[in-house]
């Protein structure tokens, strides 16, 4: 028996055990989120800056107008991906996370390592969006004539022209590290992202993308699709096909995001029905309209033109005549990223939380402030953590790091369905993942070809920040784990 050794890696925590302790206490969370619900609340985390800057940088740099192509590859993995999750949250539907269906699946230490690893996805991840939330602040601010000095809203790896023509590097990105800032504070005195307010928010993008396509349509100059695959410079992931792969690779940070939807199960009226539906909703939507932004955006700017430019669809909005449109879809970009930021921060401290309370990292990061009745210990770590990244590392870099974890988080999760089909074969399953064992093992397969795609410097750095969660795990974890101590006590 996996509980009477006691130091076994790949010791699991019972499921209906997950299910007894969210029903303690604070976790009792009203149950009032229907499908439309949960659908928004996918597409309120979903849409954010990966569409809105990274596409230019994907185009710009790997891809060209191809980047259509890019944005499909990384939806059929998330699809595979989406179904696999579906499948977890309908059979644990808890507030948990990959983290916690791991935890039940596939043992504490391959859990520890999608814990550590959802830390890209969530709170890196947030930094990029809060890069990208200043250059659109400063482009909105510029349309007023307010001018922060731009070295100052830049890192110090960003080079930057100055009016007369030299070029110089940032210092550091303030707007981004305010805006961190700022929604930590939110987080820590507890204001939580309500649906209606989501729900708003989310209106509000559905109608900023939507207008931006109509109104892009008409500006479109077909020889910007010419050619649609520019083809290869030579260097594996510039351009041609392995740009394409690399592209997507990049983009499939703008569907970052879906799994969200599986933390609100405890707050679903029927989560084995609707938590499927709000997993594979958003991520249909989301697709129709990235597939047609992404054309339009590719149409109407050149390529060539979005090299190093973080806020590509104000400068295609410079290309129509309207003043309204510039002010009101980068308003909406501004307000969208705030909410996208917020979910993964509040992402983040859930699965620290759930963590800290297996004993698999410190109390601290489970602490409740007694009057917020927030993780405010841990709101504040992670605020000052993820303004050193936004503060001073480039987006790309970042949105790769974030990509690469997520995709192995993805991974996981596809493995965990194939090995729950095996190892527990009559266990109901309320939403069932078709065609298994071939879609997670599809799955598997796109997530891991984006993977490659990434380069090496970028799986250099996943392997380092495994390398340091592997420290922890086996110098503190191992020996807080309360599944290993109460394994122990009960020898
Ligand atoms: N998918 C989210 C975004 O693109 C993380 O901002």
């Amino acid at each position: 028996m996996a509980h009477k050794l006691p130091m076994n890696l790949f010791i699991k925590k019972p499921i209906d055990q997950i299910i007894a302790t969210c029903d303690e206490g604070e976790h009792k969370l009203k149950k009032t989120l229907g499908p439309v619900s949960l659908i928004a609340l996918g597409i309120g985390a979903i849409i954010g800056a990966g569409l809105f800057s990274l596409t230019g940088i994907a185009a710009a740099e790997n891809a060209g107008s191809a980047v259509v192509i890019s944005f499909m590859i990384a939806a059929l993995g998330c699809a595979f991906a989406g179904m696999c999750y579906s499948e977890l949250a309908s059979m644990i539907p808890v507030a948990g996370s990959a983290y916690t269906y791991t935890y039940a699946t596939m043992g504490e230490f391959i859990a520890w390592i999608i814990g550590w690893d959802l830390v890209l996805e969530y709170a890196v991840a947030s930094a990029v969006v809060a890069v990208s939330w200043s250059r659109y602040v400063l482009s909105f601010l510029g349309d007023f004539g307010i001018y922060i000095p731009a070295r100052f809203a830049a890192c110090p790896y960003d080079v930057i022209k100055m009016p007369d023509g030299t070029e110089v590097h940032g210092i550091i990105n303030i707007p981004a590290i305010i805006i961190i800032f700022l929604i930590s504070t939110l987080l820590m005195i507890g204001i939580k992202e309500s649906a209606r307010v989501n729900s708003i928010i989310v209106v509000v993008k559905l109608i900023v993308v939507v207008t931006f396509i109509a109104i892009g349509l008409h500006y479109i100059k077909p020889a910007n699709y010419v050619p649609f695959i520019p083809p290869n410079t030579g260097v594996f992931g510039e351009f041609g096909w392995s740009g394409i792969m690399r592209a997507a690779g990049v983009v499939f940070f703008a569907y970052i995001g879906f799994d969200t939807v599986s933390t609100a199960a405890q707050e679903s009226r029927n989560p084995q029905k609707d938590i499927p539906i709000g997993i594979l909703g958003s991520l249909v939507i989301c697709t129709v309209l990235y597939l047609a932004f992404s054309l339009v955006l590719t149409g109407m700017v050149n390529y060539k033109d979005m090299m190093g430019d973080a806020a590509p669809v104000a400068t295609a909005i410079n290309l129509t005549p309207y003043p309204w449109l510039q002010a009101m879809v980068k308003l909406g970009i501004i307000g969208g990223f705030t909410s996208v930021i917020l979910v993964l921060l509040l992402g983040q401290s859930r699965v620290f939380y759930s963590m800290s309370r297996d004993g698999l990292l410190p109390k601290i990061f489970s602490e409740i402030h007694p009057k917020w009745k927030t993780p405010w210990r841990s709101n504040i770590i992670f605020m000052f953590f993820i303004s050193i990244f936004a503060g001073f590392f480039p987006i790309s870099k970042l949105g790769h790091m974030t990509s690469i974890g997520t995709l192995l988080a993805f991974i996981i999760v596809c493995a965990g369905v194939l090995v729950l089909r095996f190892t527990q074969p009559n266990a109901p399953r309320p939403f069932k993942t078709p065609c298994v064992p071939l879609f997670p093992i599809l799955g598997i397969m796109v997530c891991l070809a984006m993977m490659m795609s990434l380069g090496v410097e970028t799986w250099v750095r996943l392997v380092i920040w495994l390398m340091i969660g592997f420290v922890i795990y086996f110098a503190y974890s191992r020996f807080h784990s309360k599944l290993h101590l109460q394994g122990k006590r009960s020898n």
